[in-house]
């Protein structure tokens, strides 16, 4: 397991104040629509992932239970997260959705003869099923929607869990409240430039603050919620369907 690494105050004012200066610099850069901006960047995308996370990457399979046999991988992109994941499982039966049929591709070459079922979708459409998976897990991919979006995916989510499965989360948090809002401000902004309508999803971070997050997991029903690591803007959490649900 990891060790987490909180930010002091002083820390995320610093961060607040590059923050601010970045999204400053962005004004006139056009947004870019979710499944073009992987595309357009895929060749790189990976050394800069494991830059960013390469510790997080490395360490995620240590947040799953011994014995786990299948897995919902939403937003999977190239699989970055699934080498630790076959490493420590590998007979794993994986099921990721995404997307990008680009990231999707790569992810496919990355992980010859491993038992894996790809499904181009966007995630808050396509039907999970019920029942049918030991846990869950998205990394790095939730950070670009709403409380409300993600509160009826998190629902599915569970669902898609059999009884006693869990939930594990890896992604960005916002320090705090103003994090929170000025991000959505910066997303609201973008859209009204652009003309972009709310129904396509553009990428623009525009992550929720740790007590949401953790709010937004126990109404979907998620039992036993809790964070297990924290670095900087990075957290990991896990949530878990009850065994009588
Ligand atoms: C930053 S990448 C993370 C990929 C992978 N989990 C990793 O950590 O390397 C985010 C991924 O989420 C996918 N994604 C974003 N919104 C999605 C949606 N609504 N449905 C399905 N995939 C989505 C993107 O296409 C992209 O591949």
């Amino acid at each position: 397991m990891l060790v987490s690494k909180k930010r002091t105050e002083e820390e995320k004012n610093k961060y607040m104040q590059d923050l601010r200066a970045w999204i400053e610099s962005q004004k006139d850069v056009p947004a870019e629509e979710m499944a073009g901006f992987f595309a357009a960047r895929l060749e790189g995308y990976e050394g800069v992932h494991l830059g960013n996370w390469g510790e997080e990457y490395r360490a995620i399979a240590d947040y799953f239970d011994d014995g786990l046999e299948s897995l919902l991988d939403i937003g999977c992109g190239t699989g970055l997260e699934l080498t630790a994941m076959f490493k420590r499982f590998p007979e794993l039966q994986v099921t990721g959705i995404d997307l990008s049929s680009h990231m999707l591709g790569r992810l496919r070459e990355n992980f010859p003869g491993k038992n894996i079922a790809l499904v181009n979708a966007d995630y808050f459409q396509h039907p999970f099923g019920e029942s049918l998976f030991d846990a869950a897990l998205s990394f790095e991919t939730l950070h670009h929607f709403p409380f409300e979006k993600k509160l009826g995916l998190y629902k599915k989510l569970y669902k898609a869990l059999r009884p006693g499965g869990y939930y594990v989360e890896c992604d960005y948090v916002a320090c705090g409240p103003e994090e929170e809002a000025l991000c959505q401000a910066h997303l609201a902004e973008k859209r009204r430039k652009s003309g972009i309508p709310d129904s396509q999803f553009l990428h623009i971070d525009t992550p929720l603050t740790l007590p949401h997050q953790l709010e937004l997991l126990e109404k979907a029903g998620f039992a036993n919620v809790r964070v297990l690591y924290e670095n900087g803007s990075t957290a990991i959490l896990r949530g878990e369907r009850s065994k009588k649900s």
